[in-house]
């Protein structure tokens, strides 16, 4: 089975990190970086930390308006995939590189007019907020796919709701394999400035809802910054670039108890999710290391995605409401932690089902379905465009 993965954005390399491991054991894989994250320390660093190998291509599409990215990656994804021929492309999330390669994926047409087939990890998650680029993504990638990997029972659901249930399987979250993985490595890892400032709260903050209005980005990091002093917890926040952008832009000092780093490593970041005494984040997946973890979350957002960590006790859905912010961080109860943590999230197995999956659905015979024939002769002649060179 040769399957072609397409990752570009910090939480992809976390999620393709326990399934890369898992199918190079028996099966071919080609990893492909879009390039939308390229810093060292958004990119780079979570290949060394998780021991995943080097991409074998970066299509080095950096950033840009979302139709300049994804038109971008679009048209350097499609000879990729032409050429590798694989039985599988797998995408992750949602993100501008999971839309742009679930798109190449069902379009391209191979020589003989076969096409292949895509797998969507993390499908069916919604956060029925259209105003979120990701929500938009996520329903493309999902109504696109061929293989709907859900990681939850209330993703499955939704998926089911849309008509999609027969392609849909529920796997787990492939982010508790990673995140044990570096939970058994992560000890040695606290950054420094944590460790000077034991019983913090870890702040990130990164969705453009959040960010982009500096207005915005000021009353969220006030309010918490208000909440953590009246806790007497000093405030640890790796800014993510686009913040960053933002807080130097506008000229934004932070407030004296908050001690901005810059982005962390995946074995820092799990490290000072565990020393964290309250973790406040907009991140999908910080949510859920948070409940790994077994530590309470306040979720900066209007709604969330992984309901299970809120219906549990664990994660407070606060928006930049400040006084909801502020009542989660005095409840005394909350902050104590002391709650049951089932496994909402699977065993750390969901590598292996993963795996499993595309074989099973390979040997069915409903992979590397033919392509209709009108989608394989659309747009420049020829020689201007690869798909009609190959598909001829
Ligand atoms: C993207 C995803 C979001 C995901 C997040 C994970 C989309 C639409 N959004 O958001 O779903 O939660 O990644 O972190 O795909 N930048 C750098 N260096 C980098 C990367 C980005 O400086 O290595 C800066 C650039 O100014 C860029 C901005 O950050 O314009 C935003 O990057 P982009 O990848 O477009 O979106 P994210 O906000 O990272
Ligand atoms: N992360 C990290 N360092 C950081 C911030 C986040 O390693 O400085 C990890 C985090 O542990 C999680 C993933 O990046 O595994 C989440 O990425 P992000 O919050 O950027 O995106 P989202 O999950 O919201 O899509």
């Amino acid at each position: 089975m040769k399957v072609l993965t397409v990752v570009g954005a910090r939480p992809q390399f976390v999620k393709a990190g326990p399934v890369s491991r898992a199918l190079r054991k028996r099966h071919t894989e080609l990893l492909v970086h879009t390039g939308q994250h390229y810093d060292d320390a958004m990119s780079a660093a979570f290949f060394r930390d998780l021991e995943i190998p080097a991409p074998d291509v970066n299509l080095e599409v950096g950033s840009g308006l979302h139709g300049e990215q994804t038109g971008e990656m679009l048209r350097r994804l499609e000879p990729v995939v032409l050429e590798h021929e694989p039985d599988w492309v797998l995408v992750y999330g949602d993100t501008n590189s999971t839309l742009a390669a679930a798109v190449v994926s069902s379009k391209v047409a191979y020589a003989d007019g076969r096409r292949p087939l895509l797998a969507h990890v993390e499908a069916g998650l919604r956060s029925f907020n259209r105003n979120m680029p990701e929500e938009r993504n996520r329903v493309v990638a999902d109504h696109l796919a061929d293989l709907l990997l859900a990681p939850t029972t209330a993703a499955l659901e939704h998926l089911a709701r849309e008509g999609l249930a027969e392609r849909a399987e529920q796997v787990g979250d492939v982010m508790v394999d990673a995140w044990s993985w570096a939970a058994e490595r992560a000890a040695a890892h606290l950054p420094a400035e944590a460790a000077a400032r034991p019983g913090f709260i870890l702040l990130t903050l990164h969705r453009a809802e959040n960010v982009d209005d500096p207005a915005r980005l000021a009353a969220l990091i006030d309010a918490l910054a208000t909440s953590a002093a009246a806790l007497r917890a000093p405030v640890i926040f790796p800014v993510h670039p686009r913040t960053r952008d933002i807080l130097d832009r506008h000229a934004m000092a932070l407030p004296a108890n908050v001690t901005d780093i810059e982005p962390v490593g995946f074995l820092e970041m799990v490290a000072l999710e565990r020393g964290a005494r309250v973790i406040a984040t907009d991140s999908g997946g910080v949510q859920k290391e948070a409940y790994l973890a077994g530590v309470p979350c306040v979720t900066l957002r209007t709604e969330t995605e992984w309901v299970e960590t809120v219906d549990a006790g664990w994660n407070r859905v606060v928006g930049g409401d400040p006084d909801a912010l502020r009542a989660a961080l005095a409840d005394v109860a909350f902050l104590a932690g002391d709650r049951p943590r089932p496994d909402l999230y699977g065993d750390g197995q969901t590598a292996t089902r993963i795996v499993s999956a595309l074989e099973r659905r390979l040997e069915s015979g409903t992979a590397t379905a033919a392509a209709p024939a009108d989608t394989q002769r659309v747009g420049a002649p020829p020689e201007r465009g690869m798909t009609e060179a190959v598909a001829t």
